[in-house]
């Protein structure tokens, strides 16, 4: 089967690749020539587990191109798997989506199944393939089918090859059996993925309400934990215990600092814009969203708390990324709170395994701005960050920040108290060591032992 995708990023990139590795051949478009010659080498432009070996792999099968006229003229699937940003009012903006739909419409030289991968507002589908119809070489007969994507970053390759559903939603019964062919390498032994063949709205809806219901799971176990701090609970015990309870289950329960990344904050908004201009308002999308807004500049608020005026204060910042395993900070919780700090007057210190280039560029404006007097430095280790700092703020678990040595805080810091906004440290362990600890829905540790070392020094 000749296969073609639009938009080579986490979904489209992740796509493709798995579908070479099932045997077909599959030619990857995009516009950014350089991205285009790093793939070519066989790199992956962006940091996902187990993409780079697959994409060397399987290089025989896979092309790269930005000349999407001969890429789609003749393909048997064309899927589209470009970005759909959040608009300023919360809706899908999706300007890519029909600028793929035109490149195809101008290319096709024969019937193809045109596959809408991203995330699409429900009834996109009915107009990508209204469009593309209307728009293609008369003779040409094009069938749009919804094929949503669950994978999630850092575990992308996996959640494709082994993915816990398959869900094509179509309209035409010839378009059906051509996606099922597709799949079936997964559908099959050793994969044995589940199918789900719906109508095209029913696809769309399955992709924003998962997404939606996990977001809401993570709000609510949120607010439930920001209530156990109130109350002297134990959030992890809580979720344990709610766990255990199959109808409920024991994955998402984890609170924090509420969820980022590029899908659910753009999709919990984008239904709910959905939902109101319907005039049927989801009213728990709607709650999840504000508590989310909330929940990701907690710890910030906990630390002003405690300490009043942050001008000056050195203050370590331990993660950027919105969680481990990727390199994406979009949507990050570190962005917020690092900007109220240097709003505050605080002099960060910052620490990420992998992503402080790419956090120095999304961050620049703000330094830009004459108003911000605190300031920001990087490090590509714990023991630098947290020397001699005032506080330390834990944005993501990174295995480096979950698995570092609990003494160092004590040793390296002005004064060792901090807030984790992951939970990365038993409580049990905090006990041993002379620190400080706030973290999200468990007790407070306050140091019992006055530190005196850095006294007896001088
Ligand atoms: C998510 C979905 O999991 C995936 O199915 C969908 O296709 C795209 O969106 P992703 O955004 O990559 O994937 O990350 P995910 O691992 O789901 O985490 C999203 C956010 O929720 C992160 O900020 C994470 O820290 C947070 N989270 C997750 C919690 O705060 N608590 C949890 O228990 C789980």
């Amino acid at each position: 089967m000749k296969i073609a995708v639009a938009g080579t990023g986490y979904v489209g990139l992740v796509t493709g690749v798995a579908l070479a590795e099932i045997g077909h051949n599959v030619t990857c478009v995009d516009i950014d020539e350089k991205k285009l010659e790093v793939m070519r080498n066989g790199i992956s432009p962006i940091y996902e587990e187990g993409l780079e070996e697959l994409m060397k792999k399987n290089k025989e099968r896979l092309t790269y191109t930005s000349n999407y006229k001969e890429a789609y003229k003749d393909a048997d699937v064309i899927i589209i798997g470009v970005g759909t940003p959040e608009r300023k009012d919360g809706s899908a903006n999706l300007d890519y989506v029909f600028g793929v739909s035109k490149q195809i419409a101008e290319s096709l030289e024969k019937d193809c199944v045109v596959v809408v991968k991203s995330t699409v507002p429900i009834g996109t589908n009915d107009e990508v393939e209204k469009y593309i119809n209307e728009n293609v070489k008369d003779g040409i007969l094009v069938h749009v089918a919804s094929n949503p994507e669950f994978l999630a970053q850092g575990t992308a390759v996996r959640d494709t090859l082994h993915a816990s559903r398959i869900v094509i939603g179509t309209e035409n019964k010839e378009a059906e059996e051509i996606l099922k062919k597709m799949y079936e390498p997964l559908t099959k032994e050793p994969y044995n993925v589940p199918l789900l063949a719906t109508n095209r709205r029913s696809a769309e809806m399955i992709k924003y309400a998962s997404n939606d219901f996990l977001a809401l799971k993570i709000s609510y176990i949120n607010e439930i934990a920001n209530l156990c701090d109130a109350l002297g609970a134990n959030v992890e015990d809580v979720s344990k215990g709610m766990g255990l309870d199959s109808r409920i289950g024991n994955k998402f329960l984890n609170a924090g600092i509420g969820y980022g990344g590029s899908c659910f904050p753009k999709d919990t908004k984008a239904l709910h814009f959905l939902s109101v201009q319907k005039g049927v308002e989801l009213k728990t999308v709607k709650a999840c969203i504000e508590v989310n807004e909330s929940q990701k500049t907690v710890l910030f608020r906990k630390l002003k708390n405690d300490i009043k005026d942050l001008n000056g204060k050195t203050i370590a910042v331990l993660g950027l990324t919105f969680k481990p395993g990727t390199d994406d900070l979009r949507e990050a919780p570190s962005i917020y709170n690092i900007e109220l700090l240097l709003d505050a007057g605080a002099n960060i210190k910052a620490y990420d395994p992998i992503s402080i280039e790419s956090f120095k560029k999304k961050i620049s404006y703000k330094l830009e701005d004459d108003g911000v007097t605190g300031t920001i430095t990087y490090f590509d280790n714990i023991d630098n960050a947290i020397m001699n700092a005032d506080a330390v703020l834990i944005m993501t678990e990174w295995p480096e920040i979950k698995n570092y040595d609990l003494s160092k805080y004590e040793e390296l810091m002005n004064n060792a108290l901090i807030y984790d906004g992951r939970n990365c440290y038993k409580l049990s362990d905090i006990a041993n060591y002379n620190i400080s600890y706030k973290s999200i829905g468990r007790a407070y540790h306050s140091k019992s032992i006055p530190k005196i070392k850095k006294k007896l020094h001088n």
